[in-house]
């Protein structure tokens, strides 16, 4: 669900494009496996809607899961089951550029280039950089604390001004839009300030109604599992932690299920109304999101087990994907190497 406490975010306008500011989006997403719902709610989705919009770039990030995923055959695995995944979710290669960000290794190079004008101190006030010394503190390496400068030379070495993501990448942005700043201003205008583009749903808390919906947290809805496991994922959900009997009148504006029936139907008003007079129990709210989850994702589960039983089409869109972008990161690249006197 969008998390009860803040309101949600309306996808912004489009904005008009003009001969200085070519509308491109980019958008990515790390190789941690198959996508979760908070995956597709919070980005994938816009994903899908952006690349009939604009020209649209989305890259599956494996140097940046270099900064925690440390064994090779897993990082290949998960690459694939991510790519898989975001082709079942509705990319389409005819009208999106996929790729693997490795496949592009100008990338780095931008990045390394980007640092030098980024001062630590931005880096070390990251929200991510201070978590990850939380969560991985024998593994603190230097990927992550320049984790959001690649993230800045992914967006800009496509020049691209548009970036679909969840609220929790929205610190990453704002720092891309500072490097770029810094950038300009000291080399003379070169790249757009890219900007944050947000779903209905920038924030979709995991199943223990708490935290985020993450990998690393164990609390996700895989929604291209089996539907067994999705109606596990569902019922163990924590709702509102206040109703202790099923006679209890129910709170839906804080209680996660009620939150994510709002994108599995349009009688949401209605079964909040049952929570909240105590017509229906959790229970009976929770069996049936879990069985519109399971209805709604069907179509994307059936593409995703026939993209995994090919993976030849998958790495060949991949690289067909890297391939078409090798002009414009190589056209990016000697613009910059000029400016910063490195021809
Ligand atoms: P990552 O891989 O953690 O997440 C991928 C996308 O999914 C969104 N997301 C969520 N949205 C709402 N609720 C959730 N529970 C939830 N979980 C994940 C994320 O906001 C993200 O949009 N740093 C990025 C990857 C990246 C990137 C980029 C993004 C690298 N370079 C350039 C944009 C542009 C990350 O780790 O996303």
């Amino acid at each position: 669900m969008t998390s009860p406490a803040q309101p949600s975010t309306a996808p912004a306008a489009k904005p008009a494009a003009t001969a200085s500011t070519p509308l491109k989006t980019f958008s990515g997403i790390q190789p941690s496996g198959v996508a979760h719902l908070g995956n597709d709610l919070g980005a994938i989705r816009n994903y899908v809607k952006l690349q009939d919009e604009y020209e649209a770039i989305y890259c599956i990030v494996d140097y940046h899961a270099l900064t925690s995923t440390h064994d090779p055959d897993v990082l290949r695995e998960r690459t694939r089951d991510m790519a898989a995944s975001l082709l079942a979710l509705g990319l389409d290669p005819e009208r999106c550029t996929l790729f693997v960000q490795s496949h592009r290794p100008e990338h780095t190079e931008l990045g390394w280039l980007l640092t030098t004008v980024t001062p630590v101190s931005w880096l070390e006030r990251t929200p991510t950089y201070k978590e990850k010394r939380e969560s991985q503190p024998d593994d603190i390496n230097h990927g992550l604390l320049t984790y959001p400068v690649l993230q800045a030379a992914d967006i800009v070495i496509y020049k691209a001004t548009l970036v679909p993501v969840g609220r929790d990448q929205a610190a990453h942005l704002e720092l891309s839009r500072e490097i770029v700043r810094a950038f300009n201003n000291r080399y003379g205008e070169t790249f757009p300030e890219p900007r944050a583009v947000f779903t209905e749903a920038p924030t979709v808390l995991g199943t223990d109604g708490v935290r985020k919906m993450s990998k690393s947290i164990g609390n996700t809805i895989d929604v291209l599992g089996e539907p067994e496991t999705i109606r596990k994922q569902v019922m163990s959900m924590v709702t509102d932690t206040q109703r202790i009997l099923r006679t209890d009148p129910g709170r839906p504006e804080v209680c996660n299920v009620c939150q994510l029936h709002r994108f599995f139907g349009d009688d949401y008003l209605e079964i909040q109304d049952g929570e909240r007079t105590a017509r229906t129990g959790c229970v009976d709210t929770k069996r049936l999101l879990a069985e519109r989850i399971i209805r709604h994702y069907a179509p994307a589960r059936e593409r995703y087990l026939e993209l995994q039983a090919h993976p030849e089409r998958v790495a060949g869109i991949l690289e067909e994907g890297a391939d078409r972008l090798r002009p414009v990161a190589a056209a990016t690249m000697a613009e910059v190497r000029e400016k910063m006197g490195l021809r």
